[in-house]
């Protein structure tokens, strides 16, 4: 087999085995619900119909990353970018995340005075969700996930982190790990599925919003590694401040 055909197999099968997992999920949550609906208490039912919603979200997702990497290499990709605001947002991606990684914690720090970004609603979803599901999948068990954007006055841009503590991301990668099909070579990621397209697809979307990613994997004190991706896009209000200056 050559290495076009291999890799194009492995694809294949990584993609496979991540949609059969929400799907088995949505089906055997319809199928109980279905045939047990008088025994079910509303408590439950409502249970049950959040794992749902935040099932085919996480489908909607893996979709939205395959459909992206075609888009990304005809160019055609049409954005609606609108005044959104930052916490809704982050909060449906822990959502989905969190149903697929029950074990992790999460803690989401944002400001309510952090100013709205100027993106569209939907790709900034795919990027957070790329990006926490990221945290999720490869950082340390016991760890607790960070989101965090902080207020700025004025600011031209509005930074998002997103912090876990985990193995080392080298410099040598802090680029290639944007590319396309790129994946660490290291024990864990060998370990769990993947198929090194999230951060080509989450780079691609944030440039075409007008905004920039970076990595960065410091060690602490304790030789543990505290990774930090930082996602930042323009604030909604630019255009009004840029106004503003013009008037005066
Ligand atoms: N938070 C993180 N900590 C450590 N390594 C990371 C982290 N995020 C990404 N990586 C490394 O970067 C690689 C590329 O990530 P990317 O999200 O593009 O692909 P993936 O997670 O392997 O697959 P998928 O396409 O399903 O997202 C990963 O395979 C992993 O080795
Ligand atoms: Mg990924």
């Amino acid at each position: 087999m050559s290495e076009i055909e291999k890799s194009y197999e492995d694809f294949i099968s990584t993609v496979s085995h991540e949609l059969r997992t929400p799907l088995t999920s949505i089906r055997g949550f319809s199928q109980t619900m279905l045939s047990s609906w008088d025994r079910i208490d509303d408590e439950s039912k409502k249970k049950f119909l959040k794992i749902i919603e935040d099932q085919s979200n996480r489908l909607i997702n893996l979709v939205e990353n395959m459909l992206s990497v075609t888009r990304i290499s005809s160019g055609r990709d049409n954005l609606l970018l609108k005044e959104t605001a930052i916490k809704p947002v982050v909060e449906t991606a822990v959502s989905i995340v969190k149903s697929q990684y029950a074990d992790k914690k999460f803690e989401i720090q944002i400001d309510d005075k952090t100013p709205s970004i100027l993106a569209d609603k939907d790709k900034f979803l795919q990027i957070m969700t790329n990006l926490i599901e990221n945290a999720a999948k490869y950082g340390d068990t016991d760890s607790t996930i960070i989101i965090k954007s902080g207020f700025c006055e004025n600011c031209e841009f509005i930074g998002i982190d997103v912090i876990n503590t985990g193995i080392e991301i080298k410099e040598d990668d802090y680029e290639r790990i944007f590319t396309k099909f790129s994946r660490i070579d290291n024990p864990l990621t060998r370990k769990v599925q993947g198929s090194g397209l999230g951060l080509y697809i989450t780079k691609n979307l944030t440039e075409k919003m007008g905004g920039k990613i970076s990595v960065k994997s410091e060690k602490q004190k304790d030789e543990k590694y505290l990774t930090t991706f930082e996602v930042q896009l323009p604030a909604s209000n630019v255009e009004k401040q840029a106004r503003a200056k013009c008037s005066l």
